[in-house]
């Protein structure tokens, strides 16, 4: 069983870290593994804009890096920095993050989109990616 709202609280904490002098969007994802651990991402914004890597991919690359691989759902939570939070809205990933997911997640991997610690919905892969293109282990 998922603990959804730990998941959550990790992301909210994640997204205190975000680094976000262009967008003043911050993000957090708190990635779970197969085995219970939880591996937090946020957002790192470039002043050239293309190297600016989403909350979501710094959680994977965190634990794809530290030898995790298998993973069962991650918590996202987005907004702008002058917005408490509880009165923005969810952030859902973007369509780059999703094909991250695809090529290291099954497609029941779930989705927590959280506006508030006890305000979120959830997800499967499946739901959010449909028609994916599919890595070749998976093919
Ligand atoms: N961003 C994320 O980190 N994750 C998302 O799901 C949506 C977008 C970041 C990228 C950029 O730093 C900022 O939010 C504005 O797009």
């Amino acid at each position: 069983m998922i603990d959804y709202k730990l998941l959550v609280k990790e992301a909210y904490e994640a997204q205190k870290t975000a680094y976000v002098p262009y967008s003043h969007w911050a993000v957090g994802a708190a990635l779970l593994t197969k085995d219970g651990k939880i591996y937090r991402g946020c957002n790192i914004e470039s002043s050239t804009f293309s190297p600016t890597n989403c909350a979501e991919r710094t959680a994977f690359f965190k634990a794809i890096s530290e030898g995790d691989k298998e993973f069962t759902a991650i918590a996202i939570v987005g907004n702008d920095v002058n917005t408490p939070i509880g009165q923005g809205d969810l952030c859902p990933p973007c369509g780059v993050c999703r094909q991250v997911m695809c090529e290291f997640c099954a497609l029941d991997f779930e989705i927590i989109l959280a506006k508030d610690y006890d305000k979120y919905e959830v997800y499967t892969l499946n739901q959010i990616m449909p028609l994916v293109s599919l890595p070749l282990s998976k093919k």
